[in-house]
């Protein structure tokens, strides 16, 4: 997937900045599950949820570029290289995030196998988890949770909003592209949540377990920001444990497919038994 080829940007260092971030994609997880959710329903909705699965990286990719701000989690190191406001500027960093938002939902609209319902419904669910109540939301109860201790259930909460909801997107997104039943779609859902919640308990757990080289991004940020994180509230073992039990439940979200749903278990292992 090469979710920034098609863009162009008329001013020249916002068009240097989108190069600079295509560089490093990212693990493109979230496309991914995209692409295996819509699959798993109907395999020729491939195409439409390769292009789905494009517009969430470029969602993924602008909410990493404001995250890293000096005025967010200001961090120097992402994706093995310097952040984009780093590189560039803070100005350059803050509007190829607007673009790169803009430019998500340009190309949703532009998949043109897809009915205007399924347009409208991609919309709709991808703009919701990456808006107030979602990821935006969840980043300011982050910020807002800094120096505090939280309870387990409002650090859920967050984790939820933050993380949880593009990762839950991304699979009913799948869904609404190969026009799942409802009980499908249900199931994916689901499925998405969980495996979303444990995606952030296990980058809680590698913030601390993990070195800035493999992880492309500097290491051990939370403590130094103080953050609330799953590792600060359930302790190294408890968030290794919490992030197995939602995998359980994730898996288990999916019993109603059969052996054609291995690749998506298979991507939800790796996805929370990541190493980067
Ligand atoms: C990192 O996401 C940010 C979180 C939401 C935890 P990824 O680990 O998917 O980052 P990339 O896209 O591979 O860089
Ligand atoms: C970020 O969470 C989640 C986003 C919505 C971008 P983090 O702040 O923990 O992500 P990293 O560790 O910087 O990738
Ligand atoms: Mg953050
Ligand atoms: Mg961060
Ligand atoms: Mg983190």
């Amino acid at each position: 997937m090469k979710p920034f080829a098609w863009i162009s940007c008329p001013a020249p260092r916002l068009a240097d900045a989108i190069a600079y971030l295509a560089k490093h994609p990212g693990k493109q997880l979230r496309s991914r599950l995209t692409l295996l959710c819509a699959e798993l329903i109907a395999e020729e909705s491939a195409d439409a949820a390769v292009i789905a699965g494009e517009a969430i990286e470029l969602l993924h990719t602008y909410s990493l570029v404001h995250d890293d701000l000096p005025a967010m989690d200001d961090d120097d190191l992402r994706r093995g290289q310097p952040t984009l406001h780093c590189a560039f500027d803070e100005a350059t960093a803050i509007l190829t995030g607007d673009g790169l938002q803009a430019a998500a939902f340009q190309h949703l609209v532009s998949i043109e196998s897809l009915s205007d319902t399924q347009r409208v419904d991609l919309i709709r669910v991808i703009s919701k988890a990456v808006g107030f109540d979602g990821m935006v939301g969840g980043q300011a109860l982050d910020i807002a949770a800094e120096h505090k201790a939280l309870e387990p259930n409002a650090l859920k909460n967050i984790h939820r909003l933050k993380t949880g909801a593009l990762i839950a997107a991304s699979a009913e997104a799948g869904a609404i592209c190969a026009n799942a039943s409802a009980e499908q779609r249900n199931a994916l859902a689901q499925f998405a949540a969980a495996v979303g919640l444990a995606f952030q308990v296990t980058d809680d757990v590698l913030d601390v377990t993990g070195d800035s080289e493999s992880l492309g991004k500097t290491a051990g940020k939370d403590i130094k920001a103080k953050k609330s994180t799953y590792v600060s509230v359930l302790g190294l073992a408890g968030a290794k444990e919490e992030a197995d039990r939602l995998l359980n439940a994730a898996l288990k979200a999916l019993d109603i497919f059969d052996d054609r749903a291995d690749p998506l278990r298979a991507l939800a292992r790796q996805m929370v038994h990541r190493q980067t």
